[in-house]
């Protein structure tokens, strides 16, 4: 059945080569998402060769994880290593049909790449993001070819999460968008189309359920009580543990960006500004007893 807002599927172009912009938390997973479900090269770039080397080498051992469970043969997971190949050149995607950007969280950065990337791809090459909340039109606006600018929005952890969210700008074309739905279908996903608007869906009604929780520790509610308070629901995973996963900077730069868009039902909570600012990159910690506790450190700040 064709997903609802989906363009006829005999629209969709070929993906035979992929490029992945970043490598850093969400970008080497999709790299690795990539390579396993559509078996075909994928060269991942960023900003210096150590990075590149890391996001190569995260694929390369959850490869050899996968080949430790079982679920893929030695010559599957040899192939599957040598399909992924990392390259600080952008000249290196001259040949790819779909590019994904899975940078950090600025527009402007996002519009750069893009504008970079058209001097190397073909005028036919979809140009993806990951963003979690900013405007797909805005990221278009300035290309010599809006149309084939999608969003392509994944959950961490993207290996187990089944969700895509795909991202229509104003001017992007059926045959961008069919592209984005075959390729998501066969990646395995359940992909739903959504509106061009500030975080999208999913992000909106998260960061509204977990800006309640930090609100309700920032008012004074005990850390433990704020946390564990919903866990009786059958949650999968503590709210808490919840923002680190997500990341306090991508979780704080999204509440940031709904609060502009929607001053009165969004806010930042100062505390979480604080520390992103400050460069933790955690926020949580254990105790002996395996609790959870606000890192010292960070309570200082
Ligand atoms: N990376 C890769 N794989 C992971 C993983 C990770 N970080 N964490 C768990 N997994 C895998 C495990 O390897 C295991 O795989 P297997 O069955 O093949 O062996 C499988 O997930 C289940 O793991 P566990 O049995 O250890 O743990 P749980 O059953 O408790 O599941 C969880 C872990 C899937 C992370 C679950 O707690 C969960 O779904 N949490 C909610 C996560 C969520 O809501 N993410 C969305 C964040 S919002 C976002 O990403 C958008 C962005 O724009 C901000």
């Amino acid at each position: 059945k064709r997903p609802a807002g989906a363009p006829d599927k005999g629209l969709a172009r070929t993906v035979g080569k992929v490029g992945v912009v970043g490598a850093g938390l969400m970008a080497s997973q999709l790299a690795l998402l990539f390579v396993r479900r559509l078996k075909v090269p994928v060269v991942l770039t960023d900003i210096d060769q150590a990075r590149i080397d890391k996001g190569v080498g995260y694929v390369h051992a959850e490869v050899d994880k996968l080949l430790g469970k079982g679920r893929i043969s030695p010559d599957e997971a040899n192939r599957l290593k040598e399909l992924v190949t990392g390259s600080l050149d952008k000249a290196a995607f001259s040949d790819a049909d779909f590019v994904i950007e899975a940078v950090f969280e600025e527009l402007s950065l996002k519009q750069q790449i893009f504008a970079e990337l058209e001097e190397h791809v073909s005028p036919e090459a979809i140009l993806a993001t990951n963003t979690s909340s900013l405007s797909i039109t805005e990221m278009a606006a300035k290309l010599q070819h809006p149309e084939r600018v999608v969003g392509f929005h994944f959950f961490n952890p993207v290996a187990v999460l089944p969700l895509l969210e795909i991202v229509r700008g104003e001017r992007t074309d059926d045959a961008a968008l069919a592209t984005a739905f075959a390729t998501g279908k066969n990646l395995k996903k359940s992909c739903v189309l959504v509106k061009d608007a500030p975080a999208f869906v999913v992000n909106r009604l998260l960061t509204r359920f977990l800006g309640e929780v930090i609100r309700a520790i920032d008012e004074g509610t005990p850390f433990d009580v704020a946390d564990r308070a919903l866990a009786p629901l059958g949650l999968p995973m503590s709210p808490l543990v919840l923002v680190q996963l997500v990341g306090p900077a991508v979780a704080t730069h999204v509440a940031e960006t709904l609060h502009e868009a929607f001053p009165e039902r969004f806010g930042v909570s100062e505390n979480m500004r604080r520390l992103v600012a400050a460069g933790k990159p955690a926020v949580w910690t254990w105790d002996e007893q395996g609790n959870q506790r606000i890192d010292p450190e960070v309570a200082e700040l």
